[in-house]
């Protein structure tokens, strides 16, 4: 049906520019969350956050209530959070522990942790003589099509057809590698909690401005001078400002010329990275306290690997944008055409020292939380720019920064140098988009 209402996608998707309707339209919306979302590999949770078996927490996956459960065996089951008795969720919270089994609040039909049905009241009796037996596999919670854990990062597609999750994340991988070598036991753990940002504004919108090098120095130009400014008055005083002020200060101190000289590499199904720009190896003693736990756990030639990893920021399309270096996450969960979800997440680095930890939640706090301000006036860009879309004033978006600079090389787009700017991101982004769109996997 909706094919019938959208009949040609193609003229939706140039190389350099996309209609406007392709984020306000309510049908397109649909449509995506048919062919990408509820297709491709969503990022569910870190096994961390479910410990023992019982523990469950809810998740979004396109436009379907889904729960990640730890089973009895250990294994994480994606479940649809749906009895299949007459379609009570069957966990109404956000997070929890299901005991032994699911319980339906409703009927008391019960189920195991991986959706097999345990029991229904009265079952023999009360359905003796109708389609339904204790074999039936309608009575079971439907699972997930595909379900796959990488180093603990647990994702699933409701497609049974497909390619593996390595497959999909291709060169996009390393934003786990990354985040997990850095940690002396090769492992994270997620701080139990997250914060919650609902936006007003179509999903498409956040994605392209993460790793959009052109907006920092603007956007967020008034913040960074503000930490900078103390940043300097604090270095008089004390010799030196805290790592956290340069943060805040790098949106100032980076500025718009300078963003030119990094680079994205853009890969198959709309990934990206942006190579680094933070200098997170400065020589305090702390960072020098986590080198020698490093280096002790892997001795002098992986550590320099590791710990050289020249990446900031990490895209991987449609739903998650990782920042490894410094151990967040944030993941996107579309709600409506013009209503997105956006889920902050940050990881421990297993076994390393606590003021490593302290430094990734001062990132979180400082520049991802709701409650900066450089959360603040991207998220003020955001509804702008979903309010201007919705208007008459133009039909096209427009990514044609640097278009015909691109270098080709080994199945990846990277930015020719002095083409840090360049809207490639977006171009393969949309480019992904069409594809999935119009049937590709
Ligand atoms: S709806 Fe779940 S037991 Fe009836
Ligand atoms: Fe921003």
């Amino acid at each position: 049906m909706l094919r019938e209402n959208i009949p040609d996608l193609s003229r939706f998707v140039e190389p350099d520019r996309v209609r406007k309707e392709v984020y306000t339209d309510p049908a397109i919306f649909e449509l995506e969350m048919e062919r990408i979302h509820e297709k491709v590999w969503i990022y569910c949770g870190h096994e961390s956050q479910v410990p023992k078996a019982g523990d469950y927490y809810t998740v979004q996956i396109g436009r379907q209530p889904m729960l990640m459960v730890r089973g009895s065996d250990g294994k994480v089951n994606v479940l649809y959070n749906r009895c299949p008795h007459r379609g009570n969720m069957m966990c109404g919270d956000r997070h929890g522990n299901t005991g032994e089994f699911f319980r339906c609040s409703y009927h008391a039909w019960t189920f195991h942790h991986d959706g097999k049905l345990r029991n229904i009241p009265m079952m023999e009796s009360g359905y003796a003589g109708t389609r339904l037996n204790k074999d039936s596999p309608e009575l079971c919670m439907k699972h997930a099509a595909r379900v796959e854990n990488y180093r603990g990062f647990v994702f699933a597609s409701l497609a049974s057809d497909g390619p593996s999750l390595k497959e999909f994340l291709g060169k996009g991988i390393v934003a786990f590698d990354d985040m997990c070598d850095r940690a002396p036991e090769g492992e994270v753990e997620v701080v139990p909690t997250c914060f919650r940002v609902i936006q007003k504004s179509n999903w498409k919108i956040f994605l392209e401005n993460q790793l959009d090098a052109l907006h920092p120095s603007v956007t967020h130009q008034s913040t960074g001078r503000a930490a900078h400014d103390v940043e300097k008055i604090l270095a008089k005083k004390t010799g030196k400002a805290p790592i956290s002020y340069h943060m805040l200060s790098a949106f100032a101190t980076v500025t718009i010329d300078k963003w030119d000289n990094f680079q994205t590499i853009n890969y198959p199904h709309g990934h990206c990275v942006l190579t680094g720009y933070m200098g997170l190896r400065p020589q305090d003693p702390d960072t020098l306290a986590y080198d020698k736990v490093m280096i002790k756990a892997y001795g002098q030639k992986r550590f320099e690997e590791i710990v050289g990893v020249n990446i900031h920021h990490v895209l991987l399309y449609p739903g998650l944008s990782v920042q490894s270096p410094l151990q967040q996450l944030r993941a996107v969960r579309p709600l409506g055409v013009d209503r997105t979800l956006t889920e902050i997440w940050h990881f421990r680095l297993k076994g390393a020292p606590e003021a490593i930890y302290r430094r990734s939640l001062a990132y979180y706090n400082l520049v991802n939380s709701p409650s900066t301000l450089i959360n603040a006036d991207d998220l003020e860009n955001f509804w702008k720019c979903h309010q201007g879309l919705s208007s008459d004033g133009g039909d096209w978006v427009s990514f044609a920064r640097h278009l015909g600079r691109d270098i080709e090389k080994d199945g990846a787009v990277e930015t020719a140098p002095g083409c840090g700017t360049s809207e490639a991101p977006m171009r393969n982004q949309m480019k992904a988009w069409a594809s999935y769109m119009n049937g590709g996997k």
